[in-house]
């Protein structure tokens, strides 16, 4: 589902859809949080990574040789940003287990709910490589879009963001500021409250990822 963003795919899978039922209760607890987190965020990959190019390999199998496919280009780069894209960084690369991974510490003023970089460190040659942020919640959209923005400053051109809760507004931020960027959710919410916050939401995820609350 796109809801209405041409760029936005709501993976509404029946597993993701219950998975996501569990994850936003009030009643999870950190253990199965962090294990629906990475479970949701395997799933998640298998959507994020399609487009990713393809070559022929010839395998001999017991019976015969003949020509399949593997994926080819660059090794992939997932950047989580920092806490909270710690919680998908295990679940997308136990699908992708070559990826490199770069590193971006950002976090939101409470205040102005303006990102505030603290961290960076990334892997070389980002210009060709199929490019990950992960984080699980766009709520304003201004970390994303700022991790994206640095992204390309560093070189980085193919980028993708998955995240957990996409809320509407910052969607619409991410996109307006790069088009380009193909976001993959496993859950639409339409609204934040006046803190910022996605609701209905999952709450602090990273607070609830590292047992901070
Ligand atoms: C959360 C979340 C995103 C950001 C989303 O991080 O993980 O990075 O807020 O909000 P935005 O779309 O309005 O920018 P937070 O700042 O709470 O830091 P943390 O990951 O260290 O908990
Ligand atoms: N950060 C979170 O962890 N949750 C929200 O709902 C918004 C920002």
């Amino acid at each position: 589902m796109t809801h209405g963003f041409d760029n936005l795919m709501v993976l509404d899978h029946p597993l993701i859809q219950h998975k996501m039922s569990i994850l936003r209760s009030v009643d999870t607890g950190k253990k199965k949080f962090t294990e629906l987190v990475d479970e949701i965020t395997a799933l998640v990959t298998y959507e994020a990574t399609r487009e990713l190019p393809l070559e022929d390999v010839s395998v001999t199998t017991p019976l015969t040789t003949a020509i399949f496919h593997r994926v080819a280009g660059e090794q992939p780069v997932v950047v989580p940003i920092l806490r909270a894209g710690l919680g998908m960084l295990d679940g997308i690369s136990r699908l992708i287990p070559n990826c490199r991974v770069g590193f971006l510490g950002m976090f939101r003023d409470e205040e102005t709910f303006e990102p505030q970089p603290y961290y960076e460190k990334f892997p070389k040659n980002l210009a060709s490589a199929p490019i990950f942020v992960v984080d699980p919640m766009l709520a304003t959209g201004g970390s994303a879009t700022a991790g994206v923005s640095f992204i390309k400053r560093q070189g980085g051109r193919d980028i993708k963001v998955m995240c957990i809760v996409a809320a509407r507004a910052g969607v619409q931020t991410l996109l307006t500021a790069h088009p380009e960027v193909k976001i993959y959710a496993a859950a639409f919410d339409e609204e934040l409250t006046p803190n910022a916050y996605i609701t209905p939401g999952l709450g602090d995820a990273g607070d609830r990822l590292f047992g901070t609350l």
